[in-house]
């Protein structure tokens, strides 16, 4: 079910990464992440959320879109350099509050009504992330939804396929599956409390 020794994936890789490229996934100018966003917030089942949660937020870019969909978005990533983008990113949006969190140290103990997964689940043994994924399950208020969103391509940085991820999360949610896309090149997943 591992990808094997993934490369990285610590908190310093992570913070490494910003350090040297101010968005090295490409996310702000790229059509497909443009497209792969545009999908998430397409499969969210309510236009607008009291509050939400988004772990490895990077440098903000869907929060920004999430934002005017919430009263209240927490979005936390584990690397300094990425968050202090996404601060200033989201100022415009009050309701954003950034923090810098490793998600498998720290679950928030606020309650949520939705739940973003997105592109963070294959950075865990497969152990690590059911277990993140039960205890963020607890923080969903009833009738809140969890989305799950990742990359269905490989990388020497994971330590799970998409796919994989997504079968643990499966595996492990206990809450109901609701609706699902598989894409060419990213897979997205709904369940709701
Ligand atoms: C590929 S980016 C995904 C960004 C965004 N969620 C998206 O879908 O566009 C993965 C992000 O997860 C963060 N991350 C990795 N492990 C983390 C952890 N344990 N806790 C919080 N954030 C983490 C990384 O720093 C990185 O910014």
């Amino acid at each position: 079910m591992t990808t094997g020794a993934a490369r990285g994936s610590s908190p310093q890789f992570f913070e490494r990464l910003y350090q040297n490229h101010s968005d090295p996934w490409h996310f702000a100018g790229s059509a497909y992440e443009r497209g792969r966003y545009a999908a998430i917030l397409h499969m969210l089942g309510r236009a607008h959320y009291g509050s939400a949660f988004e772990p490895g937020c990077s440098i903000g870019e869907l929060s920004v879109q999430l934002a005017p969909r919430c009263d209240r978005l927490l979005a936390t990533d584990v690397a300094p350099s990425a968050v202090a983008r996404a601060t200033q990113r989201c100022q415009p949006w009050p309701q954003v509050r950034t923090q810098v969190a490793d998600l498998q140290q720290q679950i928030p103990t606020d309650y949520f009504d939705l739940i973003l997964l997105c592109e963070i689940g294959y950075y865990f043994e497969s152990t690590a992330l059911c277990h993140i994924a039960q205890q963020l399950a607890q923080r969903l208020n009833p009738g809140g939804e969890l989305l799950a969103s990742h990359w269905l391509g490989h990388s020497a940085d994971h330590r799970l396929h998409g796919d994989d991820v997504h079968g643990v999360l499966h595996r492990c949610l206990p809450l109901r599956w609701q609706r699902g896309s598989r894409e060419p090149m990213f897979r997205i997943d709904a369940w709701e409390r």
